[in-house]
Order: C-alpha cells, then structure tokens, then sequence
C-alpha cells in the first residue's frame, strides 16, 4: 500500500469545540494548533506556516505578501473565522491561486443584536449611568439628569445595507424609526423595499441622520470614510455607531467630534489599533462607549463559525466547493 501524504493545517488559536472536532475527524490531514487563547507570536505563526497546505486564522491575524512567501507553494487554502476579510491580502492571495473560505451569515443575527445594544447603550447612556449609580453620583431623581436621544420618530442612517446592516434596520424599525436612510456602493431597492430606505449620499445621510450606523466592509474605498468633514455635516444631537471595523472612521477626528460636543455620543464595537490602548484619549470621554469587538461573541454563534471555518477549510483542501467561498 502507498503511504498516504497527509495534508498539513494549521490553526492560528484555540478554536471553538464544534469546529476543532471537525478538524479532528479529517482523517486526510494533520491538525496542528497554537493551542492557546493567546495571539501566536509572528515567529510561532512564521514556523507553522511553512510547508501549510491548509490556514485557519482569525481577524487579527494578518495574512500578507511576507507570510505567503514564508507558507510556500504547498498553500492551497485560507479560511478565516470571521466575515471580514480585510486582513487578507486578497490581491497576492489570488494570484497564487488559493481559495478562502469566510464565514458569512451564521454571525449576521448576533452582530446585529450587538449593534442595537451598543446604539441604546450608547443613546441612552447606559454605562454612564450604571457607573453614576455606583459612585454616589444618583443623590435625587433629576428631571434634567441622565437625558439620552431615542429611537422613535428618528432618523437612521446606514452605511452599507448588507446582510448585517439589513439585520440591523429590521431590528430597529419596531422601536418606531420614523425613516431609514442609507449609502453604499450602489442602491439596492429589492433590500431597502423592507424598510422603506432611501438611497442617499454619505453628506445627506450625514445631515439628516439622528443615528448613524456604519456596517460596511472596510475596503480601500471605505477607510477613512468617516472623518471630520463627515461629522461636521451631523447633527449636533446625532449618534455614531461602528460595528464594522475601526479604520473606517478617521479616529482623531471622531475624538474631535466627541469631545468638542460637534455629535452627541459615539459607540464603538470596533477601533484603530485593536486592543485599544487602555491610555487611549477616546477613553477619558463620557460620550463614548467602547466594546472590545464582540458582534458575534454568543457561544453559539462562535461556535457555527468555527464548524463552518472547518468545513470551509476541509473542503478548499479536498477540491470539493466550500460551504462558504469568497469571489476573488
Ligand atoms: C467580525 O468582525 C468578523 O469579521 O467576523
């Protein structure tokens, strides 16, 4: 009998059970692990990708040029454990022709329940108050303390109405949203029929939003996107929410806004760099609430990645279609 050639793979983290499992059974592949919750250090991440036919990474890991060069030829296959792919480098991955897998979808529900707690968190200023409460700032029930914006009769605006910013408006619209506005690439009428949404440019919705929501990919056309002149243009009682990533928003300038009182509040799932530093100036600000990027953290949603991260990468290697292919 010919000995059999594994294929080798390698996880860039500890991953959820459902898709370690998965791994696990491929009887066809050899599994190794940074078996820690714990970044892998670039030389550990260097050492496991040589020779890879096969990576499972994570958001945070960055899949460039340098690290394709060091995995070699043998590298048929990416499948990240997240929807975004902007820490990918698609062009140098396309052009060696390897497949990724993404995991789209299965966390479109969770990321959405995240952004409305985040955006009433943030309104209705939540841990403000929560921590007023607890430093023996309540003395009396104030009629003029504590006042936030709400969601009825307002205006949201959305930037990019995809799965997740559509997840988002369907959310929000039984809080009485009186009307959605939304930008992107171009309209999608079929989407926004559901919500009656307008289609309008990134000042217009700037200038008429109460709530702004950014759930767009980060593209290149997309960073940056959200900078001084576009929180110039809001409402000076508006609300900013970004649960897409944190280089969308030009952050000196979102500070700027914040702490001149130019918009009302921010709330953020996402920041430039991630972890933010704990000495960071958006920090010091009451109108600003920060998560550390948990739109799909349920177990149960971590859990559907993982299998499907699996499958994905399972299937890339055996040349069979993947459950979840990225167009590249
Ligand atoms: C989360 O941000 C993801 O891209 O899955």
């Amino acid at each position: 009998m010919r000995p059999v050639r594994l294929m080798k793979v390698f996880v860039t983290r500890r991953i959820p059970p459902e898709g370690r499992a998965a791994l696990a059974r491929a009887a066809d592949c050899e599994v190794e692990e940074w078996d820690s919750d714990e970044p892998i250090p670039d030389k550990e991440l260097e050492r496991g990708m040589t020779g890879a036919h096969g990576l499972l990474c994570l958001l945070s890991d960055r899949v460039d040029k340098r690290l394709l060069d060091t995995a070699g030829a043998n590298l048929k296959v990416i499948s990240t454990l997240s929807v975004g792919v902007d820490h990918l480098a698609l062009d140098e991955i396309k052009k060696r022709g390897i497949r990724v897998g993404y995991t789209p979808d299965v966390l479109t529900d969770a990321t959405a329940e995240l952004a409305v707690s985040l955006l009433l968190s943030t309104c209705r200023r939540l841990p403000e108050a929560i921590e007023e409460v607890k430093n023996g700032g309540w003395t009396s029930w104030n009629p003029m303390w504590m006042c936030g914006y709400g969601l009825s009769q307002s205006t949201v605006g959305i930037i990019g109405l995809g799965r997740i910013g559509q997840a988002i408006a369907r959310r929000l619209k039984p809080f009485g949203v009186q009307r959605f506005l939304y930008t992107g690439r171009q309209p999608r009428p079929q989407e926004a029929a559901e919500f009656q949404a307008e289609f309008v440019s990134m000042p217009q919705l700037a200038v008429e939003s109460d709530f702004v929501v950014v759930s767009c990919s980060l593209t290149p056309a997309t960073k940056g996107l959200c900078n001084k002149d576009f929180f110039q243009q809001m409402k000076t009682t508006a609300v900013f929410v970004n649960i897409s990533r944190g280089d969308v928003v030009n952050q000196d300038d979102l500070y700027q806004a914040l702490a001149s009182g130019r918009i009302a509040a921010a709330g953020l799932d996402v920041t430039t760099p991630e972890p933010l530093p704990t000495d960071h100036p958006l920090l010091t600000l009451k109108n600003c609430v920060i998560l550390p990027h948990i739109g799909s953290a349920t177990h149960r949603t971590r859990n559907t990645m993982s299998l499907l991260a699996a499958n994905n990468l399972l299937a890339g290697l055996r040349g069979e279609p993947m459950p979840s292919e990225l167009k590249l």
